[in-house]
C-alpha cells in the first residue's frame, strides 16, 4: 500500500515513516509537507529513496493535494501547527492548518473513497484531576492548539457521519524521543542542561503529563491504520505519567547538571494540570507500549548528545528569536 503521509518531516511523522517502511517490507510512502519551522527534510535523511517521496506543500491547498494523493491508498494525517505556547500568542495558522487543512485532506480522501486516519491528541479532552480519559468522554480544549485539533476531529466525524469516508481517529498522549523540535519541554531542557542554561519551568511543575515514546506512537498508529474500524477513536497513551519537575530533575541527572539549573518562571496560560489516557481499545487490536519512561528518556538525551548536526543550526536560527519573545531572555 502506498500511504500519504501528511506532515512527515515532523517529529512523530518522520518516526511513523521509518516505522512503517521496517513493518512492511513492500510499503512506500510519500510525505506531503509544508517544511515549516518544524518540518525539517533531515528527519527523513537516510531513508530509501525508491520507498519514499517528499512533495512540499500545503495541506490546506486543493491544488497541491489532489495531484499529491494520485496512486495513495491513504491518508495519515500528521500535519499541524502543535506548540501550545505559540497557539497562545498567534493562533490563526492553528486554525487554518489544523481544521481547515484536515477539511481539504477530508475532501480528497472522499474523492479518491480512501482511508483518513487523523493523528490528533489527549488535549482535546481538557484536564483531568484523577483516572483516565476515554474514547467517550467530552471533548474539552483549554488551548487555540487544543481547540484546533478538536475542530479537526469534529470534522473527521461529519465526513464519516455525511459522507461514509472511512475515517478514524488517533488521539495520543505527549510524546518523546529523537528530532523532536526543541521548543517542546523535554529536548528544550536537554539542550539547556547540555549548554550549562536555566531549564524554565512553567509555575509549580507539577502539571502531569503521559509520556509516549515515539516509536509506540508510531506503531499504534500503524495498529490503527491496518485494523482499526471506520468511524472510531482511539486512545494511544503511554505506561508513564510525571509532573513535569520530575522530567527536568531527570534531565538533570542524566546530564550531570544539578538543580540550580531550574528557573521556575510565569506558567503558561490555561496550563491544563493532568492529561491521563486509557488505552484498552487500541491494545485490543494488538498494540502494547514497549518502553518505560526511565528507558526512554537516557535513549533521548543519548540522541541529542550524539546529534549535535541536527540541533545546532534550529538552534542558532529562528529558534533564538522565538526563545527570547517566550521567555524573555537569550540562550548562552
Ligand atoms: P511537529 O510540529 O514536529 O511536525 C508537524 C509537521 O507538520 C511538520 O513537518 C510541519 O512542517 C508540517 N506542517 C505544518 N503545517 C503544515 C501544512 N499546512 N501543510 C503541510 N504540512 C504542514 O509535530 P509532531 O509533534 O510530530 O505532531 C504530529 C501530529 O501529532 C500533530 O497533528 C499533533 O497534533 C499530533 N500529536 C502530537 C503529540 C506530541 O506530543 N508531539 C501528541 C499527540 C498528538
Ligand atoms: P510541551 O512539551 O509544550 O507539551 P504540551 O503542552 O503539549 O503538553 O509541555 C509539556 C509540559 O511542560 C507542559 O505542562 C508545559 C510544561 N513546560 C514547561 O514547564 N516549560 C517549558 O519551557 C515548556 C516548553 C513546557
Amino acid at each position: 500500500m502506498n500511504v500519504l503521509v501528511a506532515g512527515g518531516a515532523g517529529f512523530i511523522g518522520s518516526a511513523y515513516v521509518r516505522h512503517r517502511l521496517a513493518a512492511h517490507p513492500d510499503a512506500t510512502v510519500r510525505v506531503l509537507d509544508k517544511l515549516t519551522y518544524a518540518g525539517r527534510v533531515e528527519n527523513l535523511r537516510g531513508l530509501d529513496p525508491e520507498r519514499v517521496e517528499l512533495v512540499e506543500g500545503d495541506i490546506a491547498d486543493t491544488e497541491v493535494v489532489k495531484p499529491a494523493l494520485e496512486g495513495c491508498e491513504a491518508i495519515v494525517n500528521f500535519a499541524a501547527e502543535t506548540h501550545v505556547d505559540r497557539s497562545i500568542t498567534s493562533p490563526g495558522e492553528f486554525i487554518q492548518t489544523d481544521v481547515y487543512g484536515t477539511f481539504v485532506l477530508l475532501e480528497a480522501a472522499r474523492d479518491a473513497g480512501i482511508r483518513h486516519l487523523q493523528v490528533s491528541t489527549d488535549e482535546v479532552y481538557g484536564s483531568i484531576v484523577d483516572g483516565s480519559f476515554t474514547e467517550t468522554s467530552p471533548l474539552d480544549p483549554s488551548s487555540p492548539y487544543s481547540a484546533s485539533k478538536a475542530g479537526g476531529d469534529l470534522m473527521v466525524g461529519a465526513y464519516r457521519n455525511t459522507h461514509d469516508v472511512d475515517a478514524l481517529i488517533v488521539r495520543a498522549s505527549n510524546n518523546y524521543g529523537p528530532r523532536q523540535y526543541p521548543e517542546k519541554l523535554i529536548p528544550l531542557c536537554i539542550l539547556n542542561a547540555l549548554a550549562g542554561d536555566p531549564l524554565p519551568v512553567y509555575g509549580d511543575g507539577m502539571q502531569v503529563r503521559n509520556w509516549l515514546w515515539v516509536d509506540d506512537s508510531a506503531s499504534a498508529i500503524d495498529t490503527v491504520l491496518e485494523f482499526g474500524r471506520a468511524g472510531e477513536v482511539y486512545n494511544v497513551g503511554g505506561p508513564d505519567e510525571l509532573p513535569n519537575i520530575e522530567v527536568v530533575r531527570r534531565v538533570l541527572e542524566l546530564t550531570g547538571r544539578d538543580e540550580s539549573l531550574i528557573e521556575h518562571v510565569t506558567d503558561r496560560l490555561g496550563h491544563d494540570r493532568r492529561y491521563s489516557l486509557a488505552s484498552a481499545k487500541t491494545e485490543a487490536l494488538g498494540w502494547r507500549a514497549d518502553v518505560r519512561f526511565d528507558d526512554g528518556i537516557e535513549r533521548t538525551v543519548e540522541w541529542y548528545r550524539e546529534n549535535e548536526w541536527w540541533w545546532k543550526p534550529i538552534r542558532s536560527g529562528e529558534y533564538r528569536a522565538y526563545y527570547e519573545r517566550q521567555y524573555g531572555s537569550a540562550l548562552g
